[in-house]
């Protein structure tokens, strides 16, 4: 990413008190872009945000709530006046166990935090970046996973609520590709992470085997990759889906 090339304008973040996150935003915060962090966590997301610095804000904030999703969009509007970019980052594993034994109340949970938080977010979000003053020059990233291209035992709310978010990058670059508004995700391999540390011993060892490169991705590499997508280097890719897999995608 060139540094400053999305400065001094906001950048929100949600899901941004922990894990990749908050790995995006500090990547970010070191090349000059001011943060926004959403998360749902209060008393994290403020330490999070005042860890970056006093440029930095941070939001309380369930994705899966229109109301509170619309206040975090306004107040983030009046505090920083415009929004340069989205990563739609927070999620949820939801619970591990074969698709028989999902309650239809965790499926929906799942489902409504993952996708329905990141329609949401991006139809709040969106509304605003058109409004800007001037041309418009916005970028939405979604973090998927690889799972919503491979599917997961034992995770299919979580899978299918990642392919959907894959469908909605689609469906939303193509609307808004003459807008100046770019959107693509990325599908990203187990992270070290509180998420991941949610899965036992047997689970890991079967999702590094996987992995032609034998190892969990690093926070950073993620970071890495979203920053470029977020950056003005990024031109001509919209609607599309960016692997960070070791290797274990094969489309
Ligand atoms: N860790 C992995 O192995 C991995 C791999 C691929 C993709 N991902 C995806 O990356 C994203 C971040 O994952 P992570 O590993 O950093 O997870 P994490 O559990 O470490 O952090 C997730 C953050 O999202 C917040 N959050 C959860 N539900 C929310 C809601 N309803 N509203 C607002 N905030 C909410 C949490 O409070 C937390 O701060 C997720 O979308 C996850 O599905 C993770």
């Amino acid at each position: 990413m060139n540094a400053g090339s999305v400065a001094p304008r906001a950048v929100i973040v949600t899901g941004g008190a922990r894990g990749i996150g908050l790995g995006v935003a500090q990547r970010l915060a070191a090349s000059g872009v001011r943060l926004a962090l959403w998360d749902r966590d209060r008393d994290a997301v403020a330490e999070a945000a005042s860890s970056l610095g006093p440029a930095h804000a941070a939001f309380a904030c369930d994705i899966a709530d229109e109301a509170q999703v619309e206040a975090a969009a306004a107040a983030t509007w009046a505090q920083f006046g415009s929004i340069a970019g989205l990563v739609n980052n927070a999620g949820i594993l939801g619970p591990v166990v074969p698709l028989w034994e999902h309650s239809a109340a965790d499926f929906r949970r799942v489902v409504d935090v993952n996708l329905v938080g990141t329609f949401l977010v991006s139809k709040a979000c969106v509304r605003h970046m058109r409004g800007q003053a001037g041309p418009v020059r916005a970028r939405i990233v979604n973090v998927s996973s690889i799972q919503a291209k491979e599917g997961m035992p034992m995770a299919a709310a979580y899978a299918a609520s990642k392919a959907g978010i894959l469908a909605l990058t689609k469906s939303l670059g193509k609307e808004l590709a003459r807008e100046g508004i770019l959107v693509n995700a990325v599908t990203p391999a187990a992270a070290e992470t509180d998420m991941a540390r949610e899965i036992d011993a047997a689970r890991r060892a079967e999702i590094v085997g996987r992995i032609p490169m034998g190892r969990f991705v690093e926070v950073g590499e993620i970071a890495a990759l979203v920053a470029w997508l977020l950056s003005d280097n990024c031109g001509f890719s919209t609607g599309a889906v960016f692997d960070i897999s070791g290797g274990r995608a094969t489309y």
